[in-house]
């Protein structure tokens, strides 16, 4: 396994939450980047409560590049610990930093920090660390585009209304063909429905279900849903305190069957790309600062 992504099509259907609350209950140790570049960073004011400096990440990792291409140990100088063996890369401070990530802001520079970070988080498998990314909305400018075409396995996450469902078609279909094109297939990629059911309409138009989402969104491969659990995933989204038996939360089964069901994604496409990758020495994680 190496690099998770997490996106979404339309609309704030749980990526960040998801993507922590997957970093935190990883099997292994991960790396979360926060490679959303069209807003700040959900992780230093949601699951750290604004309680450290916000004086690594994203940005500080562009101007280590312009020295010299990015190294494993960049990475580590600029992770922030969620946990034992959870790291955190922050994202912006401020969206317009986002510019500057892509050498002075131009778009056919774009793969400058992308490509250079997919090579590092790559890279990090071998030491048995793997990378969730929160890529955000699919489509941003300055987007992490080559993160999204190197992935393990590709999550789209989707609210369960009709808007939701037209976007998620749309955007589904064209991602299906750009990691055809210009990635290693499309086999990876995952539609994640978060609160199924969720909201009935007082007129009566009722959410849709996996069954009719898979039906709808052609080609969809559609995973067992989220459950729509406000206190639970603010756990994750807004640094809420635990509750007793959240462990046993149905949020929590369903966030690590989702771990399980990426696993069991990434391991057999890594198989047809690497048959060699599963049996690749595993050597210490390296000390962060
Ligand atoms: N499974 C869930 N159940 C209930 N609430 C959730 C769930 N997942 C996320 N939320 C809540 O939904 C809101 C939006 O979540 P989040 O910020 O993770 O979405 P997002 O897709 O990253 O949005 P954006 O596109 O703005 O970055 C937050 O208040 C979060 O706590
Ligand atoms: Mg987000």
């Amino acid at each position: 396994m190496a690099i998770v992504a997490l996106a979404s099509a339309k609309g704030a259907p749980g990526v960040s939450t998801t993507a922590v609350a997957l970093t935190m209950l990883w099997h292994r140790p991960a790396v979360l980047v926060e490679a959303d570049v069209s807003g700040t960073s959900a992780v230093m004011a949601g699951y750290l409560r604004a309680s450290l400096p916000h004086d690594r990440g994203l940005v500080q990792l562009g101007l280590a590049r312009r020295s010299a291409p990015l190294t494993v140990q960049d990475l580590w100088d600029n992770t922030l610990t969620l946990g034992p063996d959870r790291h955190l890369v922050p994202g912006l401070s401020d969206p317009a930093q986002g510019l500057g990530l892509s050498d002075l802001g131009h778009a056919e520079a774009l793969p400058g920090i992308w490509a250079e970070l997919t090579t590092v988080l790559l890279g990090l498998e071998r030491a048995g660390v793997d990378a969730i990314v929160d890529v955000g909305r699919l489509g941003a400018a300055y987007g992490p585009v080559p993160l999204l075409r190197a992935a393990d396995a590709v999550v789209l996450l989707t609210g369960t209304r009709l808007p939701d469902l037209t976007a998620l078609d749309a955007r589904h279909g064209r991602l299906v063909d750009d990691l055809q094109t210009n990635g290693a297939g499309s086999d990876a990629l995952a539609v994640l429905p978060v609160g199924e059911g969720r909201g009935e309409h007082p007129a009566g138009e009722s959410p849709y279900t996996v069954r009719e989402i898979t039906r709808g969104v052609t080609g969809a491969h559609v995973l067992q849903p989220l459950p729509w659990a406000p206190l639970e995933a603010g756990v994750y989204g807004h640094g809420f305190a635990a509750r007793r038996r959240h462990q046993q939360s149905g949020y929590v089964r369903a966030i690590n069957t989702l771990g399980a069901s990426l696993q069991d994604l990434a391991r057999r496409r890594q198989e047809r790309l690497r048959p060699d990758a599963g049996q690749a020495p595993t050597i210490p994680v390296q000390e962060t600062p």
